[in-house]
């Protein structure tokens, strides 16, 4: 049998995800554990980046992560799924990588660069950027090379990072004069974005998300406040489901052919009044969350068996890991 190509995503442990993560990330990953063998990594060293001094919520928040991946069908029997600081052998590639990247690679990276921007806002002038976060590109990479990836799955706005770990990758090989790590691809995510409730980018911290695990009456709260056609003043006037900015949107991505299909109709001729609308589509939205809902609901009364699934994770990474930073330390010369 071909053996499958790897895959290894990670996400940073921001804390309960939203439905932007579910419909842009996790149902992208359910589809490709099916065919690849898949390494899934709770980023936490990535949080210490920008978050070395928050740390009080951090295992919360892995849990959580990890409680939302499983509850969207992140399956631990077919990927391996694990939290990133217990696999030590992705620190030490971290320092092999680091010595091959010329410090001025870093210094251009895109990602950085802005949240050096947002620290900025965050802190003032003088904030400084941490080591730490200077090498995000380089332990990005060294996840990836801990298990050699053939792919990464990534939102566009990570593309950037792994062409980085390519021209690593290939500084490696050149270096010592070896081919023995596989120049990664990104996998472009292509599942539809969907918007925050009040039109813009949906983000826990614009305040305009619906998580997966809220209740169905917080996803309802949510869904009535939003926005729909603004230059609709009474239920009866005619609608404009093309400029209805948040509500019709929502719609395309949870309803069914037909039923778009209606409540356009029924926008247009005036005979949908907004309110309605947005209850219908609050209905639907839980009823699209539902399984996934009580499947969460499951694992957080199980959290022993969360942490054992993390523990076997690990466990299953570290075989891989461990056998690629030995022989990454016989490339190199290493005593
Ligand atoms: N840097 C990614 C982010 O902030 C998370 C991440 C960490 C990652 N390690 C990774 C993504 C490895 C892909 C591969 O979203
Ligand atoms: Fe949007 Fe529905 Fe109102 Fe039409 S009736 S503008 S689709 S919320």
């Amino acid at each position: 049998m071909e053996e499958k190509k790897r895959i290894m995503s990670g996400m940073r442990p921001t804390g309960r995800l939203h439905l932007g993560h579910y419909l842009g990330v996790l149902k992208n990953w359910k589809q490709l554990q099916e065919d690849y063998d898949c390494f899934f990594s709770v980023a936490d060293w990535h949080a210490l980046t920008t978050g070395y001094d928050k740390t009080d919520v951090l295992k919360e928040n892995v849990l959580n992560v990890v409680m939302d991946w499983l509850a969207c069908g992140i399956d631990p029997d077919k990927a391996t799924v694990f939290v990133q600081s217990t696999i030590p052998e992705v620190a030490e590639l971290n320092i092999y990588l680091g010595m091959v990247t010329p410090q001025n690679w870093v210094e251009r990276d895109p990602t950085l660069k802005d949240m050096a921007k947002i620290l900025k806002n965050k802190e003032g002038q003088n904030s400084q950027i941490g080591f730490g976060l200077m090498g995000y590109p380089v332990l990005m990479s060294a996840d990836i090379v801990s298990v050699n990836a053939h792919y990464v799955p990534v939102g566009k706005d990570q593309v950037a990072h792994v062409e980085l770990t390519r021209d690593m990758v290939r500084r490696f090989n050149n270096v010592y004069k070896t081919n023995y790590f596989v120049e990664p691809q990104p996998k472009l995510n292509e599942c539809s974005l969907i918007c925050g409730v009040d039109g813009a980018k949906m983000g826990k911290s614009f305040n305009n998300d619906i998580k997966i695990s809220d209740t169905e009456e917080v996803t309802a709260k949510r869904i009535m406040q939003c926005i729909t056609d603004r230059s609709r003043a009474r239920k009866n006037d005619p609608g404009h489901p093309d400029k209805c900015e948040v509500a019709f949107k929502y719609w395309q991505i949870f309803g069914n052919e037909n039923e778009i299909a209606d409540i356009e109709k029924e926008c247009i001729a005036g005979a949908r009044g907004c309110a309605d609308c947005k209850r219908q589509l609050a209905a639907k939205v839980n009823e699209y969350f539902k399984d996934i809902r009580e499947k969460r609901k499951y694992y957080e009364a199980h959290l022993d068996e969360v942490q054992g699934i993390l523990e076997e994770g690990s466990a299953k990474a570290r075989k891989v890991t461990q056998k690629v930073l030995n022989d990454v330390r016989n490339i190199i010369g290493m005593y």
